[in-house]
């Protein structure tokens, strides 16, 4: 069982699964359909895999329906990326994110921890968030406190500690991995990098939160969906693993970055830099975050294999190349929730 299959990761993991790593299992995507989880995704593995690969439209938080599924597909592992996941969504409304991250993932460890010998592993993705914000030097280890800042990390970390009791009282197989940010295809336009492509391709002012000198940790998605699945094959049950990209940057220098691609890869008359406008901080804006994977890339073996300069020039082609996606995309819930949040001038 996948949870959140149909959104930005975990599609690129359903992907990877079936036409990368080798897997030769059958998958049952679990995913209610937010805003955020989007069946056009994966349209063409449901075309390709009509054998194996199933899509059950279902809440998290409805317990009933999940046990039925449980007992239906025989579920033996779990990976389970289902979340609200977007930062500013939560200091607006944090309701959803305490059900999902929280309740959700509650309802899948008791489902879990039923089936008893059944399940092999429960593998839960989460966030580097939970460790908080660092100051200018040092990383987050495995070992580092949490001290989340948002609604959305401190409900990442009440789902993770679940995970772990679930460990420790119950004996349940599970892994957890902690991530940094991820950038690639099909991911939603609210996020930093596919936001800022789409502006800058469309001539729309960039918006960078406060003097855009919060550090993130960047990571190609493809490149989180392999230690993932190195972690579900090989890793210890019960341990955590941190997965990073050693790729720190500023919001202002991502920024920039991705102006002067898309300027090369689409020119127009001005500079996009020109598109730069610096607004209101996000509340509670962690200052930097970077992760240090040295127990992955030692007991598992993994690197990255996109640099940022390569990872962002796929990505940005791929929003250039598949217009139809993100015309369906941008429609709908995207667009209130952009008015409601921003009012319609500050983006243009
Ligand atoms: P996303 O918002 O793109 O996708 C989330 C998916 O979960 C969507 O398909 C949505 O429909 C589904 N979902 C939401 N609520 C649900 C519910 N109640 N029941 C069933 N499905 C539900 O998120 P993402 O960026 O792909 O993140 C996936 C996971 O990875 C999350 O757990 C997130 O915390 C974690 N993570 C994300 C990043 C990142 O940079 N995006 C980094 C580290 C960890
Ligand atoms: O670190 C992992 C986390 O990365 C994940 O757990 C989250 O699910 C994911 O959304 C992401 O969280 P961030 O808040 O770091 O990502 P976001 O793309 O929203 O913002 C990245 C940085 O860019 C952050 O410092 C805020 C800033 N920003 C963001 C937006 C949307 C801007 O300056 N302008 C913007 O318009």
């Amino acid at each position: 069982m996948v949870t959140g299959g149909s959104g930005f990761i975990g599609a690129n993991f359903i992907r990877y699964l079936l036409e990368e790593a080798g897997f030769e299992g059958r998958i049952i995507n679990v995913d209610k359909l937010t805003y955020a989880g989007n069946p056009d995704n994966l349209a063409d593995i449901e075309h390709e895999y009509p054998d194996r690969y199933i899509f059950s439209q279902t809440d998290i938080c409805d317990k009933a329906a999940l046990e039925n599924i449980f007992e239906r597909y025989d579920i033996d592992a779990v990976c389970h990326f289902a979340a609200e996941s977007h930062v500013d969504r939560s200091i607006v409304g944090p309701d959803a994110f305490i059900r999902t991250n929280i309740q959700g993932t509650f309802n899948l460890l008791e489902l879990a921890r039923s089936r008893g010998d059944r399940l092999s592993l429960f593998h839960h993705v989460s966030t580097d968030e939970v460790y908080g914000s660092l100051g200018a030097d040092g990383l987050f280890t495995e070992t580092t406190p949490y001290d989340p800042s948002s609604p959305y990390s401190a409900s990442k970390a009440a789902s993770d500690h679940l995970v772990r009791a679930y460990h420790r009282t119950y004996g349940l197989p599970v892994t957890v991995s902690n991530c940094s940010n991820n950038y690639g295809p099909y991911q939603f336009p609210e996020k930093l990098i596919p936001l800022i492509i789409l502006n800058a391709r469309s001539g729309k002012s960039l918006p960078v939160y406060g003097q855009g000198l919060n550090i993130r940790d960047w990571l190609y998605v493809a490149d989180h969906c392999a230690a993932v699945w190195e972690i579900m094959r090989r890793g210890k049950s019960g341990e955590t693993y941190n997965i990073g990209g050693r790729c720190e940057k500023q919001n202002i220098d991502v920024v920039r970055m991705i102006c002067r691609l898309v300027d090369e890869l689409a020119p127009a008359i001005k500079p996009r830099e020109g598109l730069i406008c610096f607004v209101k901080d996000r509340p509670g804006h962690d200052l930097r975050y970077a992760i240090d994977c040295t127990k992955l890339e030692q007991e598992l073996n993994w690197t990255p294999r996109e640099t940022f300069e390569t990872g962002l020039r796929r990505t940005i082609r791929w929003y250039m190349d598949n217009t139809a996606w993100v015309e369906r995309v941008q429609s709908g819930e995207y667009r209130r929730w952009i008015s409601a949040h921003y009012g319609t001038s500050t983006r243009g």
